[in-house]
């Protein structure tokens, strides 16, 4: 039985309920680019609502991390990757969150307790220090030589800048490594490495600023499935471990070179291309553009096949595809996506590849040419757009190959040079990169709710079979993507409108029930995926006309909505049409 299977038996004989991996791409978060935690796709109900699997959940979630991109490479770092999380909602607490984790790997994956270590918090001016945790450590066996006490920079989560939920956590530490193990442990020994956080989620941080106290008190943990599996399996590069051995091999082969001698750029090649399956695997239908998530998905391709290049790989052969379909068998057993989603996966890298290699030769001689002219090691902000402008070179990866060469580029006057010519989507300003957690903000709420109207509208307008096929809201819009064979005409648009307008103005209810799924099926409540739901559901009722299974939150009566208005009609892919719209 492998580790994840393992981890949700374990936490199902506790009690807690699997819940799928939610999209990489986030449906109602417009904070972040990516899922970064398993947690994140969970805010709305550590921060209160009541979920409708219950209070004890469990999962492995799909997370993308980009903020580190350019440290992948080394034997650590992954953009992709996958997080075990088991959560309590306001239902248990330390005591049995501790003793849990403590179970699973001294009994479950057979780790010893001398190769176990601890950290918990120290206190601060919101909390004193979590004495308790300690105690609990020590009860469980854990001596007090291998439990140290540390400040918010180590043990709160997520960090005490960020808004949302968060609270103070302990970590737990293995000693990987044969070197005798130390009777004390020290944190700063990287022969400790972290394999497991479990927060005690039980403050909100308000954008305000302020600390407040959440409803009810969480469990929010997380255990990086790369770094666990590596640990067990005693490998001390994570690529080594058994996650990797068939795509680094298929690597191998297309390359036909030993990844001992090309670590580097095998490592980023495997990274990279998994992490490109993924997002392009997921509902969301991100492709390869200049922003948001679209300009991440092509720097990984780009820059995975930069380095296939270094290994002198034929750029035009199908090595991308092996690749892919290594990684794709590798992990449809767990997300079916990969194999449902394959020819758009394949479509995506090869349609990047394609536009990429066009002007990759060129613009490699180019910066070969360029660097031979340049004063002080420095390569201007106009040698760096030219690169990006006539040779599809994200800055990246201008950047990366100049630091090969001890070359400098002027990044800053890049991105002014960048910003001067590129009208920037607003929501790809900084903030969105940066990170965040938050929960649904009040016209988020409002447009959820619109969702379910224009959900409604569209099967009495269109036609009674149109299906939501995916949905997904910023402070800004609301996106709705629906199964239907035709472009909607002007007709259709304006009675869709006319109609969630006329039920906004009706001030309809909306309401809360909770029941079971089979009676939610009889009622003819709709639901995207009937499957992933669990015996008992909520559904969302607004006066008479729309009954959906949700998880919320929403507004109380359509009167909050104001007035809906459709900006856009188009294709999203086929079958399936893509209407974008407002709350004015
Ligand atoms: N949310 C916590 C983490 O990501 C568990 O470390």
């Amino acid at each position: 039985m492998n580790i994840r299977e393992k981890y949700i038996d374990f936490f199902i004989s506790k009690g807690h309920k699997q819940i799928p991996s939610a999209p990489v791409v986030p449906e109602n978060d417009p904070s972040v680019l990516f899922n970064t935690a398993g947690m994140q796709p969970l805010i709305p109900y550590l921060m209160g609502e009541s979920h409708p699997f219950g209070t004890r959940l469990c999962d492995y979630q799909k997370c993308i991390r980009t903020n580190d991109l350019d440290e992948v490479g080394d034997k650590t770092h992954h953009t992709f990757f996958e997080m075990l999380g088991n959560w309590s909602l306001g239902d248990y607490f330390k005591k049995e969150s501790i003793t849990w984790s403590f179970e699973f790997l001294t009994k479950h994956l057979n780790i010893p307790i001398e190769r176990l270590a601890v950290t918990v918090f120290k206190g601060n001016d919101i909390v004193k220090a979590d004495t308790e945790s300690a105690e609990i450590w020590k009860s469980l066996g854990i001596p007090e030589d291998k439990i140290a006490f540390l400040g918010e920079d180590d043990n709160w989560w997520p960090n005490m800048e960020l808004t949302g939920p968060c609270g103070p956590d302990t970590e737990i530490f293995y000693f990987r490594s044969k070197d005798e193990i130390p009777e004390k442990f020290d944190p700063e020994d990287d022969r400790w490495v972290e394999i497991w956080n479990n927060v005690f989620m039980q403050y909100s941080h308000n954008t305000d600023g302020t600390f407040s106290d959440l409803p009810r008190k969480n469990v929010d943990t997380g255990m990086g499935l790369e770094r666990i599996t590596a640990v067990l399996e005693g490998v001390d590069d994570n690529y080594k471990s058994s996650l990797w051995t068939n795509i680094i091999k298929t690597i191998e082969e297309v390359s036909n070179k030993k990844y001992e001698e090309n670590e580097v750029s095998i490592r980023i090649i495997a990274d990279h291309i998994r992490a490109a399956v993924f997002i392009s695997a997921d509902n969301s239908g991100i492709k390869p553009s200049n922003t948001d998530q679209g300009y991440i998905l092509r720097r990984l391709i780009r820059r995975a096949i930069r380095h296939a290049k270094k290994l002198d790989i034929d750029i035009n052969s199908d090595f991308d595809e092996k690749i892919a379909l290594t990684i794709i068998n590798e992990y449809k057993k767990y997300y079916s996506e990969l194999e449902t989603n394959k020819d758009v996966v394949l479509d995506v890298l090869k349609s990047e590849k394609v536009k990429f290699n066009k002007t990759l030769e060129k613009g490699l001689k180019e910066f070969e040419k360029m660097i031979k002219n340049i004063a002080n090691n420095k390569l201007n902000k106009d040698l760096a757009f030219k690169l990006y402008d006539t040779y599809g070179f994200p800055i990246e990866l201008t950047i990366e190959l100049a630091n090969e060469r001890g070359i400098e580029v002027d990044v800053k006057g890049f991105r002014e040079k960048f910003k001067a010519h590129q009208e920037l989507s607003r929501t790809s300003s900084v903030g969105k990169f940066k990170g965040g957690l938050s929960g649904n903000s009040e016209i988020e709420t409002k447009y959820h709710t619109a969702t379910h109207l224009l959900n409604a509208a569209l099967k009495v307008v269109v036609n009674k079979d149109v299906h939501q096929k995916g949905s997904n809201i910023t402070d800004e819009r609301m996106r709705f993507d629906f199964s239907c064979d035709h472009k909607l005409t002007d007709e259709e648009k304006k009675n869709v409108e006319d109609l969630v307008n006329k039920w906004i103005k009706e001030g309809l209810d909306v309401t809360k029930i909770e029941m079971s799924k089979e009676d939610a099926i009889k009622s003819g409540a709709e639901c995207m995926f009937i499957e992933k739901y669990p015996d008992m559901v909520m559904v969302y009722k607004i006066g008479d006309v729309s009954k959906e299974l949700c998880g919320g939150p929403h507004v109380k009566n359509t009167n909050e909505l104001g007035h809906f208005k459709i900006v856009k009609e188009e294709a999203s892919s086929s079958g399936v049409r893509r209407i974008k719209a407002i709350l004015e």
